[in-house]
């Protein structure tokens, strides 16, 4: 089975956007693949360091709210990731060979600061995050990492780190030989610009420096098919794979309205949390801003200057819609008819999500057990990945 990782913050209590945006998709995903899904609770003392007495509310909460989105600890590891110190030593030891010109130019680096100016992010700590999250990955060789567009750069930084791994400790020197017979045999231009290019592709993760490396072993005349191939192989790393590179899932970017049709999150206060009371909920929507031009119920409307209708669009389907959307334009349907269809789809929804929470919710051991579980069976992967990776840097003693 191919292996899932991701993880989010501790942020407390979800809202509808986590669920239609991430966690449905993490749903989706565990039948088929080998899940493994963590809070990632250092990454959050990376910005949130003067806020600790946050973290253990925040992080129960949430943990509610994935198992009230039908993530399943029987098909899916969840684990705190402060609970699995193996994270902390692979991201030391990755530490050891990432370039720190690589973590300066990650673009959260100066976005989060420039974001975030209240607080001191000056530190080691969130300088070191990128390789952190690293880390998180490699430790279970994920094939398929879930993010959103943001993190793109992450996962991204994840396979250089992955590739310089592998070409510093995974050396085989009887490949290694052969392998620098083959490059002599490209004569004496192209063996020196395969090995210029090489070398800054391993080193630099320079992508035009693999492509001229390429060039070199097309241009040379009269190769083997087996020198070739080996140069190939030799080009990207040439040592054995102790670390996989994993692949980006892109996840669609959520096109979860808010109740003010901007995104749903929680800095523009516009939220539906996954559990709100239904009360709320209706409060909630019936104080929605709608088109502005309707401003009597016989005033005509157009939908797509509403951001009630931008919810329409997640959750009602084509017919009903077609029906709602002629009644506004023709000003057959006041705003408030228009708006109860929509409060009953969400109250449907949430009440699932609310069935499925409240064991949790009434008994807090229960989400204890499932995490106690989840993060003993996270260690033990861990540990296997980690005694490689221990054995490769010298560190595994006889
Ligand atoms: N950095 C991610 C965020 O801020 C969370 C995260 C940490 C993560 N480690 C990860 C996501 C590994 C995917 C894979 O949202
Ligand atoms: Fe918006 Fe519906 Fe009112 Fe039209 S009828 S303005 S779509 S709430």
């Amino acid at each position: 089975m191919p292996r899932i990782l991701s993880g989010m913050r501790p942020t407390g209590r979800l809202h509808l956007g986590h669920y239609h945006g991430v966690l449905k998709n993490w749903v989706d995903l565990q039948s088929q693949n080998q899940c493994y899904f963590f809070v990632a609770d250092w990454h959050a003392l990376t910005t949130h360091y003067e806020e600790p007495g946050a973290m253990d509310a925040h992080v129960w909460d949430m943990l509610v709210d994935w198992l009230a989105s039908g993530v399943d600890p029987e098909q899916a590891t969840l684990f705190i990731q402060s609970r699995v110190p193996q994270h902390a030593e692979l991201h030391l030891l990755l530490s050891m060979v990432t370039p720190l010109g690589w973590l300066l130019r990650v673009p959260s680096f100066k976005d989060q600061q420039q974001k975030l100016k209240d607080r001191d992010l000056a530190t080691y700590g969130f300088l070191g995050y990128p390789l952190l999250q690293s880390a998180d990955i490699l430790m279970y060789r994920a094939t398929g990492v879930p993010v959103g567009e943001d993190q793109v750069p992450h996962v991204e930084l994840t396979r250089e780190v992955a590739r310089r791994f592998n070409h510093i400790f995974g050396r085989d020197p009887a490949f290694e030989e052969k392998a620098e017979g083959a490059v002599r045999r490209l004569g004496k231009k192209f063996a020196k610009q395969f090995s210029q290019g090489r070398s800054d592709w391993l080193q630099n993760g320079a992508a035009i420096s693999r492509e001229n490396a390429l060039f070199a072993i097309e241009s040379s005349a009269n190769l083997s098919a087996e020198d070739r191939e080996r140069l190939a192989g030799y080009l990207d790393g040439g040592g054995r794979e102790i670390l996989p590179e994993p692949e980006a899932l892109l996840t669609p970017a959520a096109k979860m309205p808010g109740l003010d049709g901007q995104k749903m999150s929680k800095s523009y206060n516009n939220t539906i949390q996954m559990r709100d009371d239904p009360e709320r909920v209706s409060a909630k929507l019936m104080s929605m801003p709608t088109d502005p031009a309707r401003q009597r119920r016989h005033d005509p409307g157009d939908p797509n200057k509403c951001p009630v209708w931008d919810l329409h669009k997640v959750y009602t389907d084509g017919e009903v819609r077609q029906s709602l959307e002629q009644g506004c334009r023709r000003a057959e349907i006041g705003c408030v008819d228009c708006k109860k269809p929509l409060l009953a789809s969400i109250l449907e929804e949430q009440a699932t999500l609310r069935e499925r929470a409240e064991p949790f919710e009434k008994n807090p051991r229960l989400v204890r057990e499932v995490i106690e579980h989840g993060c003993e069976r996270a260690r033990a992967a861990a540990e296997e990945t980690l005694i490689e990776v221990r054995a490769a840097v010298g560190t595994l003693y006889s």
